[in-house]
């Protein structure tokens, strides 16, 4: 699939199928881990969009192959993956979007080879953040040879869903809440869940949470890269669900564009740019 890279100059022709997989994410010598997020919106920027049901769910209107591609991409160079326990509870429900990636599909067998080749393991580890420990843990994960580490902040932590969830093979690491007093109450404090991954020599995490962890990972400065597609559909909805769930953020968070891309048109219908922003350096300091 043929896109036109906008920016930057100069302006030329490109192959979607690689173009993430060379792109920098890592940190010049650094012990603290590269973190960096992947969304699909459409042009009036919603992310997710109610089912009949009344749950939310990613609009098919806009998500799509070439956007899929690319989301895979990202997961086959990450060391860990980071989600919300939510994901799981859809899981259990049948309702989930898909299964964690690098697909076990042959359209990306040839990112589970570029994983080999790379010295990386067949599937990144699975880092969830948590503060119900309300979820079952999918078998598949750990048949699949990834560790699965879970953090909570240890005021929440409930001794009898911890120990369901250590029964079935995964770490519960309980942490202290946010110092921050005007942050969500008890919240867990997401820069020691960074430090404690880097501690563990994880130096790639991909978060393929939702807007209420991105919200967090802004919030304290931990995000380095956003990757967006925008697929240049307007759709509406009654309820606006954009990348960010939670409260107004004390400091807007500052972003500077480093790549765009556009592919004009996406399998007979409307196009999509895919945009990846750097966190400015003025707020690199924040929260490490
Ligand atoms: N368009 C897109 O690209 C895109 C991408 C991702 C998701 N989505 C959509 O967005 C909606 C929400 O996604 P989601 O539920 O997977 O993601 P989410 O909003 O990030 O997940 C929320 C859950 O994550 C846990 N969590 C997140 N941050 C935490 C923190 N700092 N401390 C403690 N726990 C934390 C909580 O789990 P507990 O409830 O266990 O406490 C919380 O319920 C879904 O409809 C999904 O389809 C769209």
């Amino acid at each position: 699939m043929t896109l036109l890279r906008l920016y930057p100059a100069p302006t030329q022709a490109c192959t979607l199928e690689g173009l993430y997989l060379d792109t920098p994410l890592d940190h010049a010598p650094h012990a603290i881990p590269f973190v960096y997020s992947n969304f699909v919106t459409s042009l009036d920027g919603r992310v997710a969009v109610e089912d009949a049901a009344g749950h939310d769910e990613v609009p098919t209107s806009v998500a799509n192959r070439h956007d899929w591609r690319l989301y895979q991409e990202l997961a086959a160079r990450a060391d860990a993956l980071l989600i919300g326990g939510r994901y799981f509870r859809q899981l259990a429900e049948g309702r989930a979007q898909a299964a964690l990636p690098v697909a076990d599909d042959p359209a990306f067998s040839d990112l589970l080879a570029w994983r080999r080749t790379q010295g990386l393991r067949p599937q990144s580890d699975v880092v969830v953040l948590s503060n119900t420990l309300d979820f079952p843990l999918p078998e598949t994960l750990l048949e699949q040879g990834r560790r699965v580490l879970i953090f909570i902040a240890r005021s929440l932590i409930s001794a009898e869903r911890r120990d369901r969830l250590a029964a079935q093979g995964a770490e519960v690491i309980g942490l202290d809440a946010e110092p921050d007093a005007a942050s969500i109450t008890g919240e867990l404090d997401i820069c020691q869940v960074v430090r404690r991954l880097g501690e563990r020599g994880y130096r790639r995490i991909y978060s393929v949470a939702g807007p209420y962890s991105l919200h967090s990972l802004l919030r304290h400065g931990v995000l380095d890269t956003l990757f967006v597609t925008q697929r240049l559909t307007m759709i509406g909805g009654e309820r606006y669900q954009s990348l960010l769930e939670g409260p107004a953020l004390a400091a807007p968070v500052g972003l500077s564009l480093a790549s765009l891309y556009y592919q004009q048109d996406v399998d007979g219908g409307a196009g999509q740019l895919f945009a990846r922003f750097d966190r400015r350096a003025s707020a690199e300091a924040a929260g490490r």
